[in-house]
């Protein structure tokens, strides 16, 4: 009594805890038995969602090359999940944070900032998280006091993608033949498709993008002019346009098929995975699932019927 036991494998640190997420079949969800869907469940890192890899990678490479210094802020506009996995990360390296987020994102990310101790500044809404970021690079070009991290800039949110995510998708699944992410930075298309294709040339990296009119939380669509920096278009096989209805019913249709409570973005995903499997004769399908849920409860997605929801 009283000392650690030597036979359970410990972490010295809660973020030692990000990534080396499972990939579980979904053989629910695929209309061919010679089609294999299967998941990779980013929902299972600390704050629920996949942005922990890169907020680590993003504070850790700026301490490292002294960037970020403890009288500094941090600040960064997000449409919440890059904001609550930056917090959780300034929570336990003692820094403080301000993020700036569209009015109209989910109570449920509000709530989780100010758990985390980040000050929020809410942005025009109807300007998405384009506004936001207008609104944080005014802020910081007016006050060097705040470092911004801005992940759609940043070279350390693909990197953490190519290796983490795409490592372990290489070594839990190497025979991959298609790989299906959400487009919101491009981080994890970048970072996952540099990794996989180098292990396997042939590998298809297929986007998942909302209609130009259409919201899908966390996800954008190229079309209203802004292109992230870090985006390289020519890693891309395909692009495929997602309607948000569609990725609701798709949401729903995973916990009830496959009891996997995943985010909206997860849904648009498997619901353009199964798309492709359609068409396919044989192979493996790997579906990022960003994040888990709990953050879209808000949404009475779960409860209520489908077709009723806006957003
Ligand atoms: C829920 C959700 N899905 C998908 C993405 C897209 O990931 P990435 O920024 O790596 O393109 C994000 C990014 O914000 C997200 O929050």
């Amino acid at each position: 009594m009283g000392t650690l036991g030597k036979e359970t494998p410990k972490k010295a640190d809660i973020l030692d805890t990000i990534g080396h997420t499972p990939i579980v079949e979904i053989s629910r969800m695929s209309p061919s038995q010679e089609v294999r869907i299967f998941a990779k469940l980013e929902g299972n890192n600390p704050t629920g969602s996949l942005k922990d890899r890169i907020a680590k990678y993003m504070i850790e490479h700026a301490e490292a090359d002294g960037r970020l210094t403890h009288d500094k802020v941090i600040l960064e506009p997000t449409s919440g999940n890059t904001g609550i996995a930056l917090a959780f990360i300034a929570r336990r390296k003692g820094y403080k944070i301000t993020v700036v987020m569209p009015e109209n994102v989910s109570v449920e990310r509000v709530q989780l900032l100010q758990a985390y101790g980040a000050e929020i500044i809410f942005s025009d809404g109807s300007k998405g998280t384009n506004g936001a970021i207008v609104v944080a690079e005014e802020i910081a070009s007016k006050d060097s006091t705040y470092f911004m991290p801005y992940q759609y800039g940043n070279t350390a949110n693909p990197l953490a993608h190519y290796e983490t995510t795409g490592q372990e998708i290489v070594e839990d699944l190497p025979e991959t033949d298609v790989f299906v992410a959400g487009l919101g930075t491009g981080g994890t298309l970048m970072g996952v498709g540099k990794r996989l294709k180098e292990y396997n040339p042939g590998v298809k990296i297929v986007a998942v993008v909302p209609h130009p009119d259409d919201v899908i939380q966390g996800l954008r669509s190229l079309e209203d002019g802004f292109i992230p920096p870090i985006l390289d278009l020519s890693i891309l096989d395909s692009r495929i346009m997602i309607e948000s209805q569609d990725a609701f019913r798709v949401t729903r249709e995973l916990m009830q098929k496959e009891g996997i409570f995943a985010g909206i973005s997860s849904g648009s995903v498997v619901c353009c995975a199964m798309r492709l499997a359609e068409k396919m004769e044989k192979g493996n399908i790997v579906c990022l699932l960003a994040d888990g849920g709990w953050k879209y409860l808000s949404t009475s997605l779960w409860t209520r019927e489908f077709t009723d929801l806006k957003d």
